[in-house]
């Protein structure tokens, strides 16, 4: 066998990862859902599992693999995610790297609309889907760490603080994916290379522009401090 030499500083850890989109189904053949690859969270679960934690990744619906040394649970609805996140407390931390979808449509056609001659597109009615970071950050079994996400295209330091507060998190990653922020040619989304802050109740520390990869294991390490520290 391999050796595996890495310091395990989340060893007897364990940290639940949300990650992906969520998808919120208008019919059986049609959704409402966030553009996510998953790539920043599933690195993000190989990179806590590397450093030593039993890691519970909660992935919505995405295309790539999954990373190897973490217990996986694939759903489809936030309100599926939500259900997986909170069977799975308690836990040592939680961070929420999941775009989740805020609406999806108060009832789903159980067949699929048809389009009718004349009657023009349905009119769908939506509502707001339960906030699974908010809620895990005013959980009763609230982990000792919470740590968001924030995806933001302008006033990404403002909304990143107001969020922290609002939703119970320790730290918030706040990343701007403005087509104009340089990270890639199409922005962050999508791509392998991501340019984030951190923001917390003592301040703001701003990352240079990484790999997805290198942003994971900076983020596992800083997650291993903060546990230590607390
Ligand atoms: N989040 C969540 N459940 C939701 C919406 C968001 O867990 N229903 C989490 C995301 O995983 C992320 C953080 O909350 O860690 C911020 O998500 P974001 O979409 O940026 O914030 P919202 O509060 O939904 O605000 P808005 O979309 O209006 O910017
Ligand atoms: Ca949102």
């Amino acid at each position: 066998a391999q050796v595996d030499s890495q310091p395990k500083p989340l060893a007897g850890r364990k940290i639940i990862v949300t990650s992906g989109p969520t998808h919120e189904p208008i019919d059986p053949v049609r959704y409402i859902a966030n553009r996510s690859s998953g790539k920043q969270g599933h690195a993000l679960a190989g990179a806590l599992a590397k450093l030593g934690a039993d890691v519970h990744l909660v992935s919505g619906p995405v295309t790539i693999a999954d990373p190897s040394g973490v217990t996986t649970v694939h759903v489809e609805t936030a309100r599926q995610m939500q259900a997986a996140v909170e069977g799975l407390l308690p836990a040592d931390a939680a961070v929420f790297v999941a775009a989740v979808a805020d609406w999806r449509t108060a009832n789903s056609a159980g067949e699929k609309i048809k389009k009718v001659a004349g009657e023009g597109p349905p009119a769908l009615q939506m509502v707001e889907n339960p906030d699974i970071l908010a809620g895990v950050g005013h959980h009763a079994k609230r982990p000792r760490l919470v740590v968001g996400f924030a995806a933001e295209t302008q006033n990404i330091q403002k909304n990143a603080e107001a969020k922290l507060s609002k939703k119970g998190a320790d730290f918030i990653v706040a990343n701007d994916v403005s087509h104009d922020s340089g990270v890639g040619p199409a922005g962050v989304m999508g791509g392998d290379r991501n340019r984030v802050r951190i923001v917390s109740k003592s301040g703001i520390e701003e990352w240079p522009e990484l790999t997805k990869a290198e942003v994971a294991s900076r983020l596992a390490v800083l997650i291993a401090e903060r546990l230590k520290a607390v």
